[in-house]
């Protein structure tokens, strides 16, 4: 069988190094092992959670140049905004239907919601966010995908997604694939600059392109103790260091070691970090250049991933109508 990536991205807030770290970067990696690779951005997911139109296309533009600056093959990858592919919302109301309410009820982020609420546990609480997974299940079921690379946090919503492929395979017709979850190591969960998660929830990020100078400007906010320049320090539970261990070699990593137990100033050891990271961000910061002001070469770039796309959607939606009983009276 074919192995057929896909993995999305929520539109919402700027990309920073812990998605480039997190998705981005081994997608493309991915991509490059697989048949076939689907990358889109998830504009309907985003809605759920922010209702601030300008928000949101900012984001959508900005998601789009994060996937192109970091080296995207658009000839070989299909990438496209989930709202230009309508048949995945079709799709998502099928399995509306056929998916049990309290399997939505057990959802991690639904829960982690009710919970914050005291006497209206739905307090807040819209149908979108309650059926985020069906959605979900929708974009990966859709085209038959094998491995979905995601972070740890979204291994319950494969499971719903599996789940919804089976119950739909049994009382129709063996149409779905069940995806593989290709899960990023807890190891690999990227720090941010007070050494919580690195996420846009928690205003903590280092911006993924931006320029030179403020990738300085937050490196140097990367909270650590406060011991002074030749006292050694312990590079366990070190952000900078944390962060420097995903973007150099392991004699680099070593040598870095050393430069702790030899005293190395915070000032000096967050200069070494700048520099690993601005390497490898220069020539993203190139293309980005290349595409930020022509958004009609975005545009297009997503208009025509959409086009191939709704090729295979169409192709799969008419074959679901079918078994349902959506059909030509005869
Ligand atoms: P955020 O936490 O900023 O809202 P998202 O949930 O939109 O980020 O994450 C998009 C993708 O980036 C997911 O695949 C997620 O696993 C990955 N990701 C986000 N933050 C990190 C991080 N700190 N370390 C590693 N991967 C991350
Ligand atoms: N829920 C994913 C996240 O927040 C984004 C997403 C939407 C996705 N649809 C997807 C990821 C399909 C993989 C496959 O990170």
């Amino acid at each position: 069988m074919k192995k057929r990536i896909l993995t999305g991205i929520t539109t919402t807030g700027i990309p920073h190094i812990g998605n480039y770290i997190g998705a981005i970067r081994p997608a493309i990696e991915f991509a490059k092992g697989s048949d076939e690779s689907f990358f889109f951005l998830a504009d309907y997911h985003s809605i759920i959670k922010n209702n601030n139109s300008t928000e949101i296309s900012a984001s959508v533009k900005n998601i789009a140049l994060a996937w192109l600056s970091c080296g995207l093959d658009t000839e070989t990858t299909y990438f496209y905004r989930q709202s230009d592919v309508p048949e995945i919302l079709e799709l998502s109301w099928i399995l509306n239907c056929i998916t049990s309410k309290g399997l939505m009820n057990r959802a991690h982020a639904y829960k982690a919601a009710i919970s914050e609420n005291d006497k209206d546990v739905d307090k807040g609480i819209n149908m979108g966010l309650f059926s985020y997974p069906i959605l979900m299940a929708a974009d990966i079921l859709m085209f038959d995908t094998t491995h979905v690379p995601v972070g740890s946090d979204q291994i319950q919503h494969l499971e719903m997604t599996r789940d919804i492929a089976a119950r739909f395979n049994h009382i129709y017709d063996q149409l779905f694939t069940l995806p593989e979850p290709i899960i990023q190591k807890e190891d690999k969960v990227v720090p941010g600059l007070d050494g919580r998660k690195m996420s846009k929830s928690y205003q903590n990020i280092i911006p993924l392109l931006e320029s030179e100078k403020k990738l300085k400007k937050s490196i140097m906010k990367i909270v650590t103790n406060s011991l002074e320049p030749g006292v050694p320090k312990d590079y366990k539970n070190c952000t900078v260091f944390e962060l420097y261990k995903n973007f150099a070699n392991e004699k680099e990593i070593s040598l870095l070691k050393d430069s702790y137990e030899d005293g190395i100033s915070w000032g000096e050891v967050k200069e070494v970090l700048f520099n690993a990271i601005n390497h490898e961000l220069t020539p993203v910061r190139d293309k980005y250049a290349e595409f930020v002001n022509d958004e009609s070469l975005i545009n297009d770039l997503l208009s025509d991933g959409a086009k191939k796309a709704r090729i295979l959607a169409k192709e799969k939606i008419s074959k679901i109508r079918e078994v349902i009983g959506i059909k030509r009276i005869s």
